[in-house]
C-alpha cells in the first residue's frame, strides 16, 4: 500500500502563480486569435494516450501555460459580442477560485452556504422580484428554465389530484406550454426532459416588435380549453436571445390568471435590463409570475456555469425537487447541536433544484456584487444598451447598412445593403462578411435572422467593450460590404 497520494496536495500559491503570467496575458486578447490557426498545433499536443504513469505537477502546469491557455476561447475579448456568454471579470475569478479551495460543496452552515442565500437575496432586491420567492443557483439558463418549468408542471398537474414528481404524468391527458416563436431553445429541451415532450409547446408568433402576439395566445389557449388540453405554463420571454426583445409581461400574467395557468418568464439575458430606466417599465407585472430564469453567467459576467431560477412557492419548488431521504444522509438536516457538516445542511438548495452536488456559485455573484454594487451594475447596463442605440443611429443614417430590429436593450441587428441586391444576395453579403469578422477576430457579432433575413447581431454585455469597438464593427461591415459588392 502505497503512503502517499500520487497528486500533490499542497504548494497550491506556486501552481497558480505559475500560471498566472499566462492568464494575464490571455485576458490582453492581444494579436490574432490563435485558436483555429493552431488547431492542429495545441490538438496534437493534447491527443495523448492515457497515462499509465503520470506526469506529474511541473508538467501539467507547463502544459496549461503554453498549450491550453494560450488558445483559449477569446469571447472576453473587447470585440467579442457573438454570443450571450463572455469572460469572467476579476472579483468573479478570484471567488471561484476561493469557493473551489474552501466551498467545494456548499452544503453546511458556512460562509459558502451562506453566501447563496445572501447572493439570491441581493438578486431578488436588485431585479425586483418579491422577497419571499425561493431562488437556487443552477448551471445557467437551462437548467434554470427547467426548474421553472418543472415547477409549473407540480403546479398543473397537483391540481388535478396528481403529484408528477412522485407519480409521472397521467396517461390519456393532453397538455401544452405556450411561448413566441423567438422562446429560446432550451425552454422547448426543458419541456423534453419532464417529460411533456417538446411537441407540447405551442409556438405563438409574435408581432413587429418580436414580441409574442397576445390575440393569437388567446386565440390558442382558447381552442386548447374547448379541447380540454391542460395549460400547462406560458413562457414570456424578457429579453429574447434573437433581438433582445421583452414580451408583454403583465399581459401575460393576466391571461395566465384568466386561464389559472402558470406564467414563467426567461429573462435569462435580458432580465438585468431591468436596471436600466427607460427600459424598466417593460418588466411591469414581473412580480405576478410564478417563475423566473436569470443567469449571472451573462450580464453580470459571473464565471460561465452560474444561473439562477427564482419560484414564488417555495413550498411547491420543494415537492416538485425533493430527494427522498437517503440513509447515508440523515439525521444531517436540522438536528439538535450543529457542529459538524452533519449536523446541519444549511439551506437545502439540492432539494429545490435537479443538482445535489454543486460547486459554490453565491460567493461569485456575492463578490461580483459587493465589488461594483448596484449603481455599478446599473451603469453598466446602461452603457451596454447605449451602444445598441448608437449603432442602431448609425446604421439608420448610412445608405449601405440596414436596422432590422431597434434595440430594446444591447442587441442590434442589423445588415449590410444595396438596392440593387436581392434578397437573396444580400443574405450571402451578409454572411460573408459575419464570415470575413469571424476571421479577422477583432469585431466578432454572431448572426440571426430577423423576419427571415439574415442579421448581424452584435449583443453587448461584455464588460471590456468600449464604444470604440461598436464603432469599429460598423465601420468594418460597411467596408466588407463595399468590397464585396463593387467586385
Ligand atoms: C434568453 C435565453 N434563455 C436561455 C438561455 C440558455 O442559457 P444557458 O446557455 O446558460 O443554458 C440563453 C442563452 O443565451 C438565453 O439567451
Amino acid at each position: 500500500m502505497s503512503e502517499r497520494d500520487a497528486a500533490e496536495v499542497a504548494r497550491l500559491s506556486e501552481a497558480i502563480e505559475s500560471i498566472l503570467p499566462a492568464l494575464e496575458d490571455f485576458n490582453k486578447f492581444q494579436g490574432q486569435d490563435p485558436a483555429g490557426r493552431q488547431r492542429s498545433l495545441w490538438m496534437t499536443a493534447l491527443d495523448q494516450p492515457l497515462p499509465e504513469h503520470g506526469v506529474g505537477l511541473q508538467q501539467v502546469l507547463r502544459e496549461l501555460r503554453e498549450t491550453v491557455i494560450p488558445h483559449g476561447l477569446r469571447n472576453g475579448s473587447p470585440g467579442f459580442s457573438g454570443w450571450v456568454t463572455t469572460a469572467p471579470t476579476t472579483a468573479g475569478t478570484a471567488a471561484a477560485l476561493a469557493g473551489t479551495v474552501a466551498g467545494s460543496q456548499r452544503w453546511w452552515v458556512q460562509p459558502f452556504n451562506y453566501l447563496e442565500t445572501l447572493a439570491l437575496r441581493w438578486l431578488a432586491e436588485l431585479l425586483h422580484l418579491p422577497g419571499d420567492w425561493q431562488g437556487t443557483f443552477t448551471s445557467g439558463g437551462s437548467v434554470a428554465n427547467l426548474i421553472g418549468l418543472g415547477a409549473a408542471r407540480q403546479s398543473a398537474f397537483e391540481k388535478l389530484g396528481r403529484d408528477p414528481a412522485r407519480d409521472g404524468l397521467p396517461p390519456n391527458r393532453r397538455w401544452r406550454i405556450y411561448a413566441s416563436s423567438e422562446v429560446h431553445h432550451v425552454v422547448n429541451r426543458a419541456t423534453a426532459v419532464l417529460g411533456l415532450g417538446r411537441r407540447s409547446v405551442k409556438s405563438i408568433s409574435v408581432d413587429t416588435a418580436q414580441r409574442i402576439d397576445l390575440k393569437t395566445l388567446r386565440q390558442a389557449l382558447e381552442a386548447d380549453r374547448s379541447k380540454k388540453i391542460l395549460p400547462i405554463a406560458i413562457v414570456a420571454s424578457a429579453g429574447t436571445v434573437n433581438t433582445g426583445a421583452i414580451d408583454p409581461i403583465a399581459e401575460m400574467a393576466e391571461i395566465a390568471s384568466e386561464y389559472d395557468t402558470w406564467l414563467h418568464v426567461d429573462g435569462a439575458y435580458g432580465l438585468f435590463g431591468i436596471l436600466d430606466p427607460r427600459v424598466a417599465p417593460l418588466f411591469d407585472g414581473l412580480e405576478r409570475a410564478d417563475s423566473v430564469a436569470v443567469d449571472p453567467h451573462k450580464w453580470l459576467a459571473a464565471p460561465m456555469g452560474c444561473g439562477t431560477a427564482f419560484v414564488h412557492d417555495r413550498a411547491l419548488l420543494g415537492r416538485a425537487f425533493t430527494t427522498e431521504p437517503a440513509d447515508y444522509l440523515e439525521g444531517a438536516v436540522g438536528s439538535g447541536e450543529v457542529c459538524s457538516p452533519f449536523d446541519n445542511f444549511g439551506d437545502i438548495y439540492h432539494d429545490f433544484n435537479v443538482e445535489q452536488s454543486a460547486p459554490s456559485r453565491g460567493v461569485q455573484v456575492w463578490a461580483i456584487l459587493q465589488e461594483i454594487g448596484a449603481e455599478g451594475l446599473s451603469a453598466r447596463i446602461i452603457r451596454h444598451n447605449d451602444f445598441a442605440r448608437h449603432l442602431a443611429l448609425r446604421v439608420e443614417k448610412d445608405d449601405h447598412l440596414e436596422l432590422l430590429a431597434a434595440p430594446t436593450l444591447s442587441i442590434c441587428c442589423f445588415r449590410y445593403r444595396r438596392h440593387r441586391l436581392k434578397e437573396m444576395e444580400l443574405d450571402a453579403v451578409n454572411e460573408e462578411i459575419a464570415r470575413r469578422l469571424r476571421d479577422e477576430g477583432i469585431f466578432v457579432p454572431s448572426t440571426t435572422r430577423v423576419d427571415g433575413k439574415l442579421a448581424i447581431r452584435p449583443c453587448y454585455i461584455n464588460p471590456r467593450t468600449s464604444i470604440a469597438e461598436v464603432d469599429g464593427l460598423a465601420e468594418r461591415v460597411r467596408g466588407i460590404g463595399d468590397e464585396l459588392t463593387s467586385r
